[in-house]
Formats: C-alpha cells, structure tokens, sequence
C-alpha cells in the first residue's frame, strides 16, 4: 500500500514527550508569551476563518505581490466559488471589520493560527507556518507607530531575541508614492533590456518592488536612481527619526531606504525586524501602515497599522525557554485500585495548579514506571498500592535530588506537600 506523508512544507508539532526535539515545546512557549504580552498591551483577540474568498487576497495584498501571483493555495469549493487559504492575517482581519460595521471605530486586535503559501520550502521557510499578528486600527500615524515598536522591543525582551535589528522605512502618502513610482518608472523603462523577467514584472505592475529585487544587477543600477527618501515629506522622515530615538537604548534600528514590503497594501511607515541568526530568512516579524486598505475592500476610511511574526523563526530565536513547572509522576502499582488511587491523583490536582501531575495508565513494573519517570524529568514519584491504599498513605520518591531518601506520608501530608511545590 502507497504510504502516506505529510505534504512538502508542512510540519508536525508534537510535544516534547513524543518527540525527538524541543522545537514544538519552543513553539508552544513562544506563542504564550506572545499572547501575555498581546493582553498587557490591552489588545483583543480576533480569529477569522482559514478559508476566503479568494477575491479578497487579490484585493488586498495585490496581484503584484509574489504571493497573490504564484503562492495561493486556491481552489474550487462545490459550489464553484473559488475560495483560498489565508497567505496572511491582515485582509481577513480588514474584512471582518467592515462585515460587522465596526469600521467606524478605534480597535486593537491581535491573532495566531496557521497560514498557507505555496513556496519553495528551505530552512525557515514553510507552506503552513503560524503567525501572529497585531492589527491597530482607527489611529493615524503617530502615536499608533510608536506602540508597535515599543511591542516588538518588548517580544525581543522576553524572548532573549540574539541579535535584533529593526530595519525601517517610509514609503509616504499615496502623493508621496505615486511621484516616486512614476520617477522610478522614467529611471527604469530606458534600461529595461538589463532587468531579468521577474524585475520587468514588477515594474510594469508595482515599480516600488523593484527595490525589492535579488538581482545584484538590478541593484547596481539602481544605486543610480531616484531615492525615495528625496520624494518624503519632513513629517515622514521625523517619524522615522523620532522611532528611532525613542528606542535607540531598547532595539538596534535601521533606515533602510530600500525597505518596501512584498504586500501591495502598504502605506507609510514600513519595517522587518531581522536577525543574523536565522540565516537566508531572516526577518522574523514585518508589517507597517495600510491606511487604503478599509476603504479599498469597502469599507470606511480607516487608518491602520500592522504587523505579523512568522512564530516558527522567533520560535528558533527564543533564547529563554523553560519548561519550569514541577513534574509529579503518579505511579499506581495495582490494577484492582486503579479507580481509587486514580481519584487521590484527581483530588490532588485542585490543590496546586502550578505543577504537572502525569498518572502513568499503562500496566507495567514499578521499575519500569520509575524510569519512565525520570526520563520524563520528574521532581518527584507518588507510588500508591495496595497496601498504601488500604493505610491511606502514599509513599513520595525525590527523583532529581540525589541524597534524598523516600518516605510515606499520609493523605493529609500528601496534601500539604502537594500544596506548597512550585
Ligand atoms: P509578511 O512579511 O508577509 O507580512 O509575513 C510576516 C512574517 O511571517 C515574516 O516576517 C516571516 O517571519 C513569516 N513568514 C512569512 N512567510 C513565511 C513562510 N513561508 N514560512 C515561515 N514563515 C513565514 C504579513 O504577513 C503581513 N500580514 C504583516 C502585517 C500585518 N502588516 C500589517 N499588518
């Protein structure tokens, strides 16, 4: 029989009991980080279906993006409506908003689940990763910018992030953007013979993400060209200069002028925060202003600014992971008291909810509990038999303390001791 796989680039994540690694565990730490974090920041949480409208992608991250053009996973449901799994967490969000008319309104929203794109997979990059994203509505530029940068420098903070740079640009109004694509377009047109198909493409459809080209002959004419930052107002680039002051004590920032974002829907204030350490896909969070975007899908004119985290490369940067919580291993010695000895280790558990209590279900020595026990990283094996059962006491096994002996406690020192772990 044909065995079956997993598709290309897309992974399993199982704890680190059953699996081999940590990279699940350092998955699931990093997004209840992110989450705490996300809720101190008084922001609510939104989650929108996986599945679109297709249109609603190609409205919104536009049919200049790579991901629109070549990395939609779009099919036909029964009906004949072509529907597609979400790329990214922005549009649907903008989407919900106007659907529940709450587009008229200030809004702070955040989100994590998986998304889908068909591209090549290398180390970091995969066809259904996670995400979490911030999306802060209703606030014009300012103060709004200000708050996402400080929210970054607080993930890099609590998650010992090695090497952060904060890399950031602004692509100005819609005014500001139009003058510059049309100079770049004036630039670039007499030299189109040099530019490979994929940079012709973009310039006949979003002449910005030329700057954005891989081509080292692309970017050694372009050096040439028109600058953006010649075509920004002085409140744009005071924005950029303010961030960076602001946090020059918290986050390494860069301006990077060529900075422009593979998504259609930005304008204004644009970054990537990067690092060093995660090799060819490097950037571990983008986003930035999309002020068009509410009214471009229909709804009202909504200022707003964004970001998302590919979870999988913070997950890889996360310095401080720990599994912290004491392990209690509960190791029951007789089939014939397994429903009573089960409900001590029931009861015990509405004692202390700050440590794990794992009741062993198979049959097996008490040899070969314990060293399940151990290889689980037990602090402690509660074993209870017959004997135990029938005197109410319950014999308590340190195992990571090398000198200590066991003893048996009776049920209410068994409470005690359960009350006061960490
Ligand atoms: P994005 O830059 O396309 O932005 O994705 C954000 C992050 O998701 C990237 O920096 C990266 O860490 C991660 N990521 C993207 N593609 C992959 C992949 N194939 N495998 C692993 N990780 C990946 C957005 O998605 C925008 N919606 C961000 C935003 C929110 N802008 C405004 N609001």
């Amino acid at each position: 029989m044909e065995k079956i796989h997993s598709l290309t680039g897309m992974n399993d994540l199982i704890g680190h009991k059953t699996s081999k690694d940590d990279l699940a565990e350092r998955i699931f730490y990093t997004e209840e980080i992110l989450r705490d974090i996300f809720e101190s920041y008084s922001i609510s949480e939104i989650r929108t279906p996986a599945l679109e409208s297709s249109s609603l992608f190609e409205r919104s991250v536009g049919d200049a993006s790579d991901i629109v053009n070549k990395e939609l996973y779009s099919f036909q449901d029964k009906n004949e409506k072509s529907i597609t799994l979400r790329p990214e967490g922005t549009a649907s969000v903008i989407r919900s908003v106007i659907e529940k008319k709450l587009d008229n309104d200030t809004h702070k929203l955040w989100y994590l689940g998986p998304m889908w794109r068909y591209e090549r997979p290398q180390k970091g990059r995969y066809r259904q990763f996670n995400q979490a994203g911030i999306e802060i509505l209703g606030y014009p530029e300012g103060l709004a910018e200000l708050e996402i940068v400080s929210i970054i420098c607080s993930i890099n903070n609590a998650l010992g992030i090695e090497k952060p740079v904060l890399k950031i640009n602004h692509l100005g109004n819609n005014e500001t953007k139009q003058n510059y694509c049309k100079a770049l377009e004036d630039f670039l047109i007499p030299l189109s013979s040099k530019l490979d198909t994929k940079d012709l493409e973009r310039l006949n459809k979003n002449p910005l993400r030329v700057l954005d080209s891989k081509n080292l002959d692309t970017q050694a004419i372009l050096k040439d060209g028109p600058k953006i930052i010649d075509y920004l107002s002085e409140d744009a680039i005071s924005i950029l200069n303010t961030i960076k002051d602001t946090y020059s004590n918290d986050c390494d920032i860069e301006i990077d002028h060529n900075l422009v974002r593979g998504l259609d829907y930005y304008t204004g204030f644009v970054f990537e925060a990067v690092s060093s350490s995660l090799g060819a896909q490097d950037s571990y969070i983008g986003g930035g202003r999309y002020d068009e975007l509410c009214k471009q899908l229909g709804g009202k004119s909504l200022p707003a600014i964004g970001m998302a985290i590919g979870i999988e490369r913070l997950a890889s940067l996360a310095k401080t992971y720990k599994d912290n919580r004491t392990m209690v291993s509960f190791i029951i010695l007789s089939s014939n008291i397994e429903p009573k000895a089960y409900k001590i280790a029931h009861n015990l558990r509405s004692i202390n909810d700050l440590i794990n209590i794992d009741v062993q279900l198979s049959d097996g020595s008490l040899k070969s509990k314990l060293r399940r026990a151990n290889k689980d990283n037990a602090a402690y094996a509660l074993i209870i038999g017959e004997d135990e059962l029938k005197s109410k006491k319950i014999i308590v096994k340190p195992l990571l303390e090398k000198n200590s002996e066991q003893v048996t406690l009776s049920l209410e020192e068994i409470n005690s001791f359960i009350k006061q772990l960490k």
